[in-house]
């Protein structure tokens, strides 16, 4: 298999695990005596926003999907319709920073909500993900030339945004972050406090 395509799906493995484990823990916090330790959510959140948005979707944008046009016209239609999606998750995202502010704010209240904003979230990104696998890799593979997907292993591995200097190791480096201080069982940090009941 390309290199370009491991690494695609690599990053969706990433995104998604972090997907799980949010929903895990606003499953969690569904119990009004769990205090939430809210600085795991924020952090959460920011690397679902940010990783797709500063390294994922515009290698995916600019490099894959471009080609593909180029090769395969006809697959306009599924094209577009996966760029639209990565507008409408950036809109997701500002909806559940919302919720998550809310929450905050006013714990115990606004748990619900978040939680229906972190499923209606995960479900959107997953159908996103599978699309990109099932649908478009394979017309990828078989549309694009060898110098299509040199071109694009080139822009894979640097895997760098040019504008902000934001590298794959600084989303590695969060990762680790947010594996460290989330509870078990999404990660090896302290349980959150149980009030009596
Ligand atoms: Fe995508
Ligand atoms: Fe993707």
């Amino acid at each position: 298999m390309d290199k370009a395509i491991l690494t695609l799906k690599d990053e969706h493995r990433s995104i998604s695990a972090i997907l799980l484990g949010l929903k895990h823990l606003a499953t969690m916090a569904q119990d009004a005596r769990v205090k939430p330790e809210f600085q795991v959510f924020r952090s959460m959140l920011r690397y679902i926003d940010e990783y797709p948005e500063k390294l994922h979707h515009p290698k995916e944008d600019e490099h894959l999907f471009a080609r593909l046009l180029q090769r395969a016209p006809a697959t306009k239609a599924l094209v577009d319709g996966l760029q639209a999606e990565h507008v409408k998750g950036a809109e997701l995202i500002r909806e559940l920073e919302r919720k998550l502010m809310f929450f905050e704010e006013g714990w115990p209240a606004g748990g619900r909500e978040f939680l229906q904003a972190v499923d209606a979230y995960a479900d959107f990104h997953w159908k996103h993900m599978r699309k990109e696998e099932n649908e478009l890799l394979p017309l990828a593979e078989k549309h694009l030339t060898a110098d299509d997907w040199r071109a694009i292993d080139r822009a894979f591995a640097q895997n760098q945004d040019p504008i902000t200097g934001i590298e794959e190791r600084d989303f590695q480096k969060l990762f680790s972050r947010i594996a460290n201080i989330a509870p078990a069982p999404v990660g090896l940090g302290d349980p959150w406090k149980k009030a009596p009941a």
